[in-house]
This record gives C-alpha cells, sequence and structure tokens, in this order.
C-alpha cells in the first residue's frame, strides 16, 4: 500500500513537476513569443526611417537642383551613347576618312566638350547608355560611359534604353549600378509605388532660385521613366511601352506637384511645367512631317506596335510640355502635338548606327524664370531647345521655343 500510495504520490508529484515544467515551458515560449513581436516590431518601426533616411538622402542629394542666379536651368541631353569597351570598340557608320581612330573614347570627348560649351545644371542620359552585346564587362562600360559627368562634377541621370541590360547585367543591375555613381540623381525606382514595371521610374524637383520666394518651391518638374525594352507578350511584337503602373504613378505624382505649387509658400495657379525623358519614342511621334517638325526625319518611327496611352495621360495631367526621347539616331525632330512637343535628341554616340558624314548631335533645353517687376524671380517663364554638333565649332541648330507662358501671373 505504501509502497503503491507512495508510487501514486511520486507519481502525482512527477506529474505536478511535468507541469510546472510544462508552464515554464509556455511561460518561456510566451516571454520567447514576446521577444519576437517586440523584435518585429521593434525592426519594422526601424523600416520607416530607412525608407526616411532614403528620401531624406534624395531630397539632401536633390538640394542643388535649382536655377542659377541668372534665372536659367539648362539640361543637357544625352541619347543612344551605346558604349561598350572604350579605346578597342570602333565607331560605326563614320565616313572612311574617320575609321581610323575612331572609338568610344570621342563619345567621352563629345560629352566633355559639350559640358564645358554649355555648363549644364544637369546632364540626362537617356538610354542605350552602353552596348551591352559589345561590353566586356557592364559595370566597367557603365562607369566609363558617365566618366565626363562625374570627373566635371555636373549631377546627372540616366534611363534605360533597349540595349543597356544585354550585356553582364540585368536591367535592374544596370539601373542600381547607374543609381550608386558619383553625382548620379537617378533612382531604381519610387519609395512611394508599391509596384511598378521597370526600373529607374523617378522624378526630380527643380526649384527656384536660391533666396528668391520659390527657392522651396519645385518650379520645373523633371519626369524620368523606363520605357521597357522588348515586348514580352507573345501576341504584340516589338519594343516595349510604358504601363498601367508607370502611369498611375505619373498621375499620382503630377497631382501631388500641382497641389504643391498651388499651396503655400508663393500659390500659384495651375501646374509648374514639366519634363519628361525616356528611351523609346511614343507612337505619336508620327504624327508629324516636315511642314510641321523642327529637325529631321530619316527613319522611321521605332516607337512600341501597341499604344499605351501615355500621350494621353500626360495631356490629361496638364503639366508636361516637352517629352524627349532616343531611340532612332537619325531622327531629331521635335514637334508639338495637343500643347506637348515631342522631341528627338538624334543619335550621340559612336559606336551606334548613325549616318557617315551627318554629325553626331546633344539637344539642349533651357528654362528660364520670370522676371517679377518688384524684383526677384518667379515661376518659368519659357522653354527653349536648340541642338549642338560634334564638329569643330559644336554648331548650334534648330534652336526653337518650345512654350512660353500665356499671360503674366498665370501659367498657360
Ligand atoms: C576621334 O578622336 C580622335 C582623337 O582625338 C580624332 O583624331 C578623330 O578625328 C575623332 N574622330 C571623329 C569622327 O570625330
Ligand atoms: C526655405 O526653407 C528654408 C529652410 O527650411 C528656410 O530657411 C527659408 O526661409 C525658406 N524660404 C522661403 C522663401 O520660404
Ligand atoms: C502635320 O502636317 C501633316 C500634313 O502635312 C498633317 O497630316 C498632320 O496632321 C500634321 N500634324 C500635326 C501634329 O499637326
Amino acid at each position: 500500500m505504501t509502497l503503491l500510495f507512495k508510487s501514486y504520490s511520486s507519481s502525482e508529484n512527477d506529474e505536478k513537476k511535468k507541469k510546472k515544467k510544462r508552464k515554464s515551458i509556455i511561460l518561456n515560449s510566451n516571454v520567447g513569443f514576446l521577444v519576437v513581436v517586440l523584435l518585429i516590431v521593434f525592426l519594422s518601426s526601424l523600416l520607416p526611417i530607412c525608407v526616411l533616411g532614403e528620401k531624406r538622402r534624395q531630397k539632401e542629394q536633390q538640394k542643388n537642383l535649382r536655377f542659377g542666379p541668372n534665372g536659367e536651368f539648362k539640361i543637357l541631353q544625352v541619347a543612344d551613347m551605346h558604349f561598350a569597351d572604350g579605346k578597342s570598340t570602333p565607331c560605326l557608320d563614320v565616313l572612311s576618312s574617320q575609321v581610323k581612330g575612331c572609338s568610344d573614347l570621342n563619345t567621352s570627348a563629345f560629352i566633355h566638350r559639350m559640358i564645358l560649351a554649355e555648363k549644364p545644371h544637369l546632364v540626362v542620359f537617356t538610354g542605350d547608355n552602353i552596348f551591352g552585346f559589345d561590353s566586356t564587362d557592364a559595370a566597367k562600360s557603365l562607369d566609363a560611359a558617365f566618366e565626363p559627368a562625374i570627373s566635371l562634377n555636373i549631377p546627372w541621370t540616366a534611363v534605360l534604353g533597349n540595349h543597356d541590360q544585354e550585356g553582364t547585367l540585368s536591367r535592374e543591375g544596370v539601373m542600381k549600378h547607374i543609381v550608386g555613381l558619383k553625382n548620379s540623381l537617378s533612382q531604381l525606382n519610387p519609395l512611394d509605388a508599391e509596384f511598378i514595371d521597370g526600373f529607374g521610374n523617378y522624378n526630380l524637383e527643380v526649384g527656384g532660385v536660391p533666396g528668391s520666394s520659390f527657392e522651396n518651391k519645385s518650379v520645373l518638374n523633371l519626369y524620368f521613366l523606363d520605357s521597357g525594352d522588348y515586348s514580352t507578350v507573345p501576341s504584340i511584337p516589338g519594343y516595349g511601352w510604358i504601363k498601367a503602373s508607370q502611369q498611375f504613378w505619373f498621375q499620382r505624382t503630377s497631382t501631388k506637384l500641382r497641389r504643391e505649387y498651388e499651396n503655400k509658400p508663393q500659390r500659384q495657379k495651375g501646374a509648374a511645367p514639366g519634363l519628361a525623358y525616356f528611351h523609346i519614342p511614343l507612337p505619336e511621334f508620327a504624327s508629324f512631317d516636315s511642314s510641321n517638325f523642327t529637325g529631321v526625319k530619316q527613319e522611321g518611327i521605332s516607337s512600341a506596335s501597341v499604344n499605351s496611352g501615355f500621350f494621353t495621360t500626360m495631356v490629361e495631367a496638364g503639366d508636361v510640355k516637352v517629352v524627349f526621347t532616343g531611340h532612332d539616331h537619325v531622327n531629331d525632330f521635335c514637334g508639338e502635338l495637343t500643347g506637348i512637343h515631342l522631341c528627338y535628341a538624334g543619335g550621340f554616340g559612336y559606336h551606334a548606327y548613325g549616318k557617315a558624314g551627318w554629325a553626331r548631335r546633344a539637344r539642349v533645353v533651357v528654362a528660364t524664370l520670370e522676371k517679377l517687376e518688384k524684383g526677384g524671380w518667379g515661376g518659368v517663364k519659357s522653354i527653349k531647345t536648340w541642338k549642338r554638333l560634334d564638329d569643330k565649332h559644336l554648331t548650334a541648330i534648330d534652336s526653337q521655343a518650345l512654350w512660353i507662358k500665356r499671360s503674366s501671373g498665370k501659367a498657360s
């Protein structure tokens, strides 16, 4: 009996001990769970801080993007460098007398000369920056392609073309590399977009003259988009296009900027003018002929075979006044359709196809602020453009006004 009792009591004790143990395990696992939860809460509280930190870094980088004291902001567009391996990469479509001693280095020399001649506030590279097929190392090609802007200490941005990813880096890899380079104001994608197609969709705000009442306002909105490479839809042949997700982001950003422009300080009516940069021309580029464009059209318009509606989206938004693309190297015209100018830059790079005897070229755009009667500078008054040829004197051609604010005090 005693033995039985003993054994019973011991088993009871065991049971109690086990319960205790279980309890402590439960307690421990509760504590463990709590620690994990706290850790998750802590880490997720860090996430917005990281995002904010990133936002702050971008804002910081952008701070210098302002109109100069002369009331001007100038952008140099470099389209289709097709950079590969530098000195060993030959030039295409040059005169037979120009073949010898011609390489990617001529492309670099042209950027260098253009920057010194125009002293732009920003250089925008509109895709096919490198020609992936002929590049041994995409990262090295990118470094070399942007080197002139970097060494001359000019802020610059880039978007992707359809050839940038054909080397050793993916589209995402190329864009990430571009974002990380010195003086690059490029961004991988907007931080406020949950999902967006492509890589290198972002916007930049250009502030008014330092010390003026517009110094903290974006008076010129710059949009950069990834126009893709090739269609991935089997039933649609040809090039890529600007997708709905990108257009939603553009709409949201344009609306936000308009709201800010119309708000304090210095409330304005309507939106500040905008410029959009991407690689592949929109189907609307085919709306012109020599009777209504400035420049030349020497080849077809290689847009996507479908129209994804981005032109209409921009017309509706109302702020974009000019679209700048590349892609078709021997077209360099600007034409206006329903209030938006569609402009090619013309081919820049020597390892890109071109036309022998037809000089490589670049497009310049300058926005000028309105001089206020009471002194100081107002919003943007006019937008002008011209091109320069890579000849002895960097000859300027096809100068034209793209947009002029309709009446003083009101933006059109
Ligand atoms: C390329 O650069 C070399 C070296 O400066 C120069 O001699 C040559 O004329 C350039 N070629 C072209 C087509 O500009
Ligand atoms: C712009 O922002 C700076 C820094 O916040 C501030 O000191 C300055 O007064 C602002 N300028 C105007 C015109 O609001
Ligand atoms: C340009 O002119 C042609 C006729 O020469 C016309 O068909 C076309 O619609 C015009 N384009 C625009 C955008 O006005």
